[in-house]
């Protein structure tokens, strides 16, 4: 940034105004869609977008056509100051928080599906999440303009699919993922990470042991598809007040089943629901994590990804864990399992 003032717009027209002046200047514009509630892992993408453009561009929009459930959407957290704080400090140029009024005028009728992507994982367990995606993201698209556009691995799928539609679309954009980002003990950085009980978030470190179970099978040479799904659940199933929604291993870009026997990199992708905790604390809270498995090498998740359009983020490890935890959670630095099975109180 130089120096300027960060911009804070409302309205489609100002920020496509503001847009078309920077174009015209011959500079270069990143755009970082969210829903707002930024930690640090939004806020990697924030850094990962100024090394592609003069010019960052953060959009802050809790999306309603995206929840399935209402209270999802009522529940999201909602906190401008301390977002827009986050921006200043990060380097932002503009942050656009447009109106649901003006993104969905009365009597919208307008959606972007893209087929065969959006239907497995999320897809079916939340009927129409990836379609309010596709529409929210190509209306952020059309207003801002950018020439490159960065997500996050962390919702694998949601890549997968943006990729799909700009290429579909034609909207000349690029897309960059950017690596997950994660507190010490292994948890994901996520929005929703603040609605759990202690108790959950305790229980919720299961969804990493689970992918370092996984990605160790692998690094010891097991090549089965069940038998690497077996170990997988079966971490899950030690998770008290959780429900598994989904834990399969699939082509890291088509999305399609992986075959018995993994042969090249293949997306572990997970989906649990925690229940509040029994003494109130805490929402309910589905969180969702992956990591891609490199079958015939060591040291799997620390590959590059496979796909040829990844920039690889600074660091040398494919994800970046946090020193020091972003929601005080005390948890330890984690890399293999997370505890000693014992500790686990019984459910
Ligand atoms: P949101 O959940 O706010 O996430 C905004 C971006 O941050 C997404 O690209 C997401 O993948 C990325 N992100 C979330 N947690 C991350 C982590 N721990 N490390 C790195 N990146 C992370 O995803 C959405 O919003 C919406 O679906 C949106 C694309 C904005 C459309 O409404």
């Amino acid at each position: 940034m130089d120096g300027a003032v960060m911009q804070i717009i409302e309205s489609r027209a100002d920020l496509q105004a503001w847009s078309e002046g920077v174009r015209a200047a011959g500079q270069r514009i990143a755009l970082v869609p969210t829903m707002g509630a930024l930690h640090v892992g939004h806020l990697s993408l924030v850094e990962e977008a100024r090394k592609h453009a003069d010019r960052v561009v953060v959009s802050i929009f809790v999306n309603p056509t995206q929840f399935n459930d209402p209270t999802d959407f009522e529940g999201y957290p909602r906190e401008r100051e301390a977002d827009l704080a986050a921006c200043r400090e990060a380097g932002v140029d503009v942050v656009w928080m447009p109106t649901a009024e003006e993104l969905y005028p009365p009597g919208a009728a307008t959606w972007v599906e893209v087929q065969g992507l959006s239907e497995p994982l999320c897809g079916s367990s939340r009927p129409g999440h990836f379609r309010g995606v596709t529409t929210v993201v190509t209306k952020l698209f059309l207003a801002v303009r950018p020439h490159v556009a960065i997500f996050g691995e962390k919702d694998f799928q949601q890549l997968a699919v943006i990729r799909r539609m700009t290429a579909d679309l034609g909207f000349g954009i690029e897309i960059l993922g950017g690596p997950t980002v994660r507190e010490a003990d292994g948890l994901a950085l996520s929005s929703r990470n603040v609605r759990l009980g202690p108790r959950a978030r305790e229980e919720a470190l299961r969804i990493v042991a689970s992918l370092d179970r996984a990605e160790s099978l692998v690094a010891a040479g097991e090549r089965d598809r069940g038998t690497i799904l077996d170990a997988v659940r079966g971490e899950l199933a030690r998770a008290c007040g959780a429900r598994v929604d989904y834990a399969e291993l699939r082509h890291p870009e088509t999305l399609e089943t992986a075959p018995a026997l993994l042969t090249g990199p293949t997306l572990l992708a997970i989906a649990v629901d925690f229940e509040a905790d029994p003494d109130g604390q805490g929402a309910a809270v589905r969180l969702i994590d992956n990591r891609v498995l490199h079958p015939g090498r060591a040291g799997a998740s620390e590959s590059p990804d496979p796909r040829p359009e990844r920039t690889a983020v600074s660091g040398p490890t494919h994800e970046t864990r946090m020193k020091h935890s972003a929601t005080g959670h005390p948890g330890p630095r984690i890399d293999a399992d997370v505890r000693n099975p014992e500790e686990i109180p019984p459910c």
